[in-house]
């Protein structure tokens, strides 16, 4: 029997040499976790006669993209793929088994199954329940005699599964029925992986220039960045402005969240260049909805371009068959959809408080604050990490959450950069200073 793997590098020699009982790999992003996976999947099949393996992803489409295809090239003349059952069959009896586990009860599809080794690709993306119920079916096959059943893991911090992983993995906090000896951790990041070096220098600048706490968890695999302060670039020093009006030839936007525990409503003004500088909140409880409108009618001087708020305000109440957009609309306040993708959102307000080369050859961020608005400022550097939902903002403290939110929606509502010109129509003697 033939096949043709790449030759590991260290690290992921490491993690092919394991025998313990459960090995994970990885914790940061292209360090060849996916390969080393697989081959090691490939090399058990044919070491082992009648070995059961189940190879597993949460998604289909990463399973066939990553993993199938791949598979069925290096295993083309030596296994027999059987697409119906997604599993490849080896001569001396092995089996792979390729499948995935998109909602949660397809976890349960595993019961009373016996594999004696059991891949988990990103294993973050896994709940908790889910693994509970697929570690059941790591067992003797009973087809493979003497062999001791072993998972084997890759990882990146984030995803729903990202506290179980850590628990066994990173922190090792055990309960009395886990033995530390079974579990073994092996790191691997993008340095390790010298094919990458040498031939993706653009896949290495990406990951270098993502967000901080992106970047020291996907980069440097980091796994606290998904705990604590959310907004940890937060920085009055560079955030937090003087009060000024915004500048002419800026474009207005409004932002808020509404419920009648807080009306947060921000005014936003946009320059031609993208950079966003918050210049007026309201900040009040207990203002039912035509209160709250005529509340920001009274402090709205400047004509507003939009003003975006959450979807849920777009539900209609069954007493009154109304919205709370048809309320504002009725108050000449008409509202813009804004997407409430949280985590896409927050990732994206990361991007806007991280300063970056500016035109003037500096850096700086692309969102300021006006020192008029205390609320927010006091909000976003007291926001934490969400347990359950890495990558999320926890709802609690519930206060502070509202004027984030709103700036959310106008980061997520607003359309992308090059649409800025069509907004607002600017005067060519606006573009003359820049030489045009
Ligand atoms: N030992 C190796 N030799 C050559 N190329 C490799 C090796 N390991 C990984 N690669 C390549 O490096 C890239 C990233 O590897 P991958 O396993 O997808 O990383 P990860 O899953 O950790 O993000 C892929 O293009 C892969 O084919
Ligand atoms: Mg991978």
């Amino acid at each position: 029997m033939k096949v043709r793997l790449h030759r590991p590098f260290p690290q992921q020699k490491l993690f092919m040499q394991s025998t313990a009982r459960h090995t994970a790999f990885g914790g940061a992003r292209g360090g060849g976790k996916s390969d080393a996976a697989r081959n090691k999947a490939v090399l058990l099949a044919i070491n082992y006669p009648g070995i059961q393996i189940l190879f597993l992803r949460r998604q289909l489409v990463d399973l066939r993209e990553n993993h199938l295809l791949p598979l069925m090239k290096i295993l083309n003349g030596v296994a027999v793929y059987k697409s119906q059952e997604k599993e490849f069959l080896f001569p001396n009896g092995s089996r792979i088994v390729m499948s995935y586990c998109d909602a949660e009860r397809d976890a349960l599809k595993y019961q009373g199954q016996s594999y004696d080794v059991i891949f988990l690709e990103e294993a973050t993306q896994f709940s908790l329940e889910q693994y509970d119920l697929i570690r059941l079916a790591n067992r003797p096959s009973g087809l493979c005699k003497g062999f001791k059943p072993r998972m084997y893991y890759t990882c990146n911090p984030g995803g729903v599964g990202h506290s179980w992983v850590k628990r066994l993995f990173i922190d090792r906090k055990f309960t009395e029925k886990e033995k530390p000896e079974n579990y073994a951790f092996i790191p691997s990041r993008v340095y390790d992986n010298p094919f990458i070096m040498k031939n993706d220098e653009d896949y290495v600048n990406e990951l270098e220039s993502l967000p901080e706490d992106l970047r020291k968890a996907f980069l440097d695999g980091n796994w606290d960045v998904f705990e604590g302060q959310y907004f940890r670039e937060f920085d009055r020093e560079i955030h937090v402005v003087k009060a000024r009006q915004p500048e002419k030839g800026t474009t207005i936007y409004r932002t808020l969240d509404y419920g009648l525990d807080k009306l947060a409503c921000y005014w936003v003004s946009v320059d031609s260049f993208g950079r966003a500088y918050v210049f007026r909140e309201i900040w009040e409880s207990d203002l039912i909805i035509s209160e709250a409108a005529k509340r920001i009618n009274e402090m709205s001087g400047e004509e507003v371009l939009m003003t975006y708020a959450p979807p849920d305000l777009w539900n209609r109440r069954q007493d009154t068959g109304k919205s709370v957009a048809d309320i504002f609309a009725e108050h000449g306040i008409v509202l813009t959809k804004a997407s409430n993708d949280r985590i896409a959102g927050w990732m994206e307000m990361h991007e806007w408080l991280t300063p970056k080369e500016d035109e003037f050859g500096g850096k700086s961020p692309r969102l300021t604050i006006s020192e008029a608005c205390p609320d927010l400022i006091r909000s976003i550097p007291a926001l934490i990490h969400d347990k359950k939902v890495p990558g999320d903002v926890a709802d609690e403290p519930h206060e502070f959450t509202h004027g984030p939110d709103a700036i959310r929606y106008f980061i997520a509502g607003r359309p992308a950069k090059v649409e800025e010109s069509t907004g607002t129509d600017y005067g060519l003697e606006e573009f003359l200073d820049y030489g045009i």
